[in-house]
């Protein structure tokens, strides 16, 4: 199959080479000139993906700004971003720009699937009418789908063939299209009766997350409080071997799913007079962690006798989660900056991100710092020694467990 691939990023890059590797042809769109031509000199700005991959199947992928590239290809994944607006609504500027560019060059009998996260009706309702601008039906002339990504960027021990995937198609011909599509990559496909229900079940996947790891956080508050550890009672409770799932506790959510998918269902429900409270009541608790781990930083200087004003806090770690460099929604960006409107003078070590140019600052080692705080703790980064050298160690991802120490404080 020819198969085309829109948007490039941490879930459309690991498919097209995943297609690639299945020995297919492949074209790759991105409207970002700088990811098509690091592409094309073999650069890959995905972690998942080595320059190693990309030169395996330089010959089956071929990368381009031009979606008129588009027009000799069997079927079209899409998997452009679907962020937020500034009132925190879903922002499907990338999605409609991508339908209506491929309106523009869709063929008979193409299939087209998408695999952005989004709230249930916008394949059927919004994507489908665009792409029937070309003067094509949908289910006679043109196939569609919906199928949602589960890449969890960094995780080696699930991969996109060993992850089941969901996929819910227009028609029963729709369905049957993709599901041909994706068993050329994955093991188990999971067919569903609609795109809708599809695209919910991805919904309710990072909700069930967001919902428990806001019920952990709300936790960690409290036992802050009563002067309980959060991570021994997380551990205990896991020991049941059944009917409990351990999430951990942390300084809030980021990266470009939970902080953001589940605001994607809560604003489709108002359509529907229905209220999402879960939801929204679990943003709301992560939201907050940021701001109440600033207040622990200040409580931690307080009781070494120092002000925020004036103090040298060191953070380490500030991507969004261990093993990546992914900075979208990362609370350490937050806690940083809220450090820095008290008056803090704040640096940050952390090897995936060598430089933040939104705060000036490139990584360093946490050295005279009056506090260094653990706000995402790296697979090898050297907890020990941070302990050791550090006047003060602030740690809120429990990664110094084990290590008794007189300046070290635990979230
Ligand atoms: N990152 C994850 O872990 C993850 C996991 C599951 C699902 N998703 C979902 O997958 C979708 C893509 O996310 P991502 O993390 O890969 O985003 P990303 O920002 O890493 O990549 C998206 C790419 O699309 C390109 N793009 C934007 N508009 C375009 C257009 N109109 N035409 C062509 N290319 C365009 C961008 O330049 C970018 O390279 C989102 O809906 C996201 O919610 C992401």
């Amino acid at each position: 199959m020819r198969i085309g691939v829109v948007g490039l990023g941490y879930v459309g890059l690991p498919l097209a080479v995943a297609f690639c590797e299945a020995r297919q042809e492949v074209v790759g769109v991105d409207t970002d000139v700088r990811v098509v031509e690091a592409l094309r000199r073999g650069q890959s700005h995905v972690e998942d993906v080595s320059p190693d991959s990309l030169r395996a199947v330089a010959d089956r992928f071929h990368v381009s700004t031009r979606y008129a590239e588009l027009a000799k290809v069997d079927a079209v994944v899409v998997a452009v971003p679907t962020p937020l607006t500034r009132n925190r609504e879903p922002d499907l500027g990338p999605l409609v720009s991508a339908g209506t560019a491929l309106a523009g060059v869709l063929q008979q009998d193409q299939l087209v699937v998408l695999e952005s996260t989004t709230y249930p009706g916008t394949t059927r309702e919004r994507f489908v009418p665009l792409l029937e601008e070309s003067g094509l039906a949908a289910g006679k002339d043109f196939f569609a789908a919906f199928s949602p990504e589960r890449t969890d960027p960094g995780r080696t021990d699930f991969t996109l063939r060993t992850t089941p995937k969901v996929v819910g198609g227009l028609t029963d011909e729709c369905l049957r299209r993709a599901v041909e599509l994706y068993e050329l990559v994955c093991d188990e496909i999971v067919p569903l009766s609609t795109p809708e229900a599809a695209e919910l079940s991805k919904l309710l996947e990072n909700v069930f997350r967001s919902v428990n790891i806001a019920l952990v956080n709300e936790l960690a508050i409290l036992c802050d409080r009563m002067g309980i550890d959060v991570w021994e009672v997380v551990e205990a409770a896991a020991t049941k071997p059944y009917g409990f799932m351990s999430f951990k506790p942390g300084p809030g959510m980021g990266g470009h799913c939970l902080p953001v998918d589940p605001f994607y269902l809560a604003w489709r429900a108002r359509e529907f007079d229905t209220q999402t409270e879960f939801i929204e009541l679990a943003g709301e608790v992560n939201q907050r962690m940021p701001y109440f781990c600033v207040e622990k930083i200040a409580r931690a200087l307080n009781d070494h006798s120092k002000p925020v004003r004036g103090s040298r806090v060191a953070i380490v770690g500030v991507s969004y989660k261990p093993g990546v460099g992914d900075l979208r929604e990362s609370p350490a960006l937050r806690i940083m900056r809220l450090l820095r409107e008290q008056g803090a003078d704040v640096t940050y070590h952390d090897d995936y991100v060598p430089e933040l140019a939104e705060l000036d600052l490139r990584s360093e080692w946490p050295e005279d710092a009056d506090c260094t705080v653990i706000v995402t703790a790296h697979p090898d980064l050297d907890v020990e020694r941070i302990v050791r050298e550090s006047v003060l160690v602030v740690d809120f991802r429990g990664v110094t467990r084990g290590i008794e120490a007189p300046n070290l404080v635990r979230l």
